[in-house]
């Protein structure tokens, strides 16, 4: 298999990837594009010239098996035709008064549901920016299995005892997602895009 940085200038990831775009008029796009984890069933479409994702790692494979690791045995995600496997990709537009307000996404498996609502909740409940609330710390439970964990270097010990001292389980893990976001800032009237900087691959440009 080639290496991609044989093509590229910049290592770009090999699994989900999201972009959010506003054109002139405010008009915005919130897209998360997944392969799955490395290049998907890394099988090329004949003629095609793209890979094939393999989403169908996201039904339920072990019915009735529900484990620590965040597998869920339920009957609605088993394997059928016609059906949709689960999904947690989220690609978000926050409007306002009938007009999008910012695009947001992210990737990161189960993650990325809670990433994306601690960046609406940084922007519109604690007034950050759209890039401060790209690098604020991130957290993630997912009710399966009943711990919270929180990206380190991004949560005082204190906040994390005192959590603890509620009776939560705790990890601390390295960095949750990889969001991109714009944001159309209606008192000035300019466009703001937010890159996260937790990859190297991440960027905002306005042509
Ligand atoms: O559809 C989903 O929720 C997952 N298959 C997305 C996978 C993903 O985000 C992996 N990226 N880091």
């Amino acid at each position: 298999m080639s290496d991609e940085r044989e093509f590229a200038n910049i290592y770009e990831s090999e699994d989900t990837t999201h972009f959010s775009v506003v054109d002139k008029d405010g008009n915005m796009v919130s897209l998360t594009y997944t392969l799955e984890n490395g290049y998907g069933s890394r099988i090329v479409a004949e003629g095609g010239g793209y890979l094939l994702n393999n989403e169908m790692g996201d039904f339920n494979a072990v019915p009735g098996v529900t484990n620590r690791d965040g597998q869920i045995g339920t009957p609605p995600n088993l394997i059928a035709p016609e059906k949709r496997m689960l999904s947690s990709m989220s690609p978000t537009i926050v409007a306002q008064d009938g007009r999008p307000l910012m695009a947001i996404g992210s990737p990161g498996g189960r993650t990325i549901i809670n990433t994306t609502m601690q960046l609406i909740l940084n922007v519109i409940d604690h007034g950050m920016n759209i890039a401060e609330a790209m690098e604020a710390g991130r957290i993630h439970h997912q009710w399966l299995p009943d711990v919270t964990s929180m990206e380190e270097r991004s949560f005082s010990p204190d906040t994390i005892n005192l959590y603890e001292a509620m009776g939560h389980e705790t990890r601390v893990r390295g960095r949750q997602g990889s969001a991109m976001g714009v944001y159309h800032d209606r008192e000035n009237g300019l466009f703001m895009g937010g890159a996260d900087s937790r990859v190297g691959d991440s960027g905002a440009a306005g042509y």
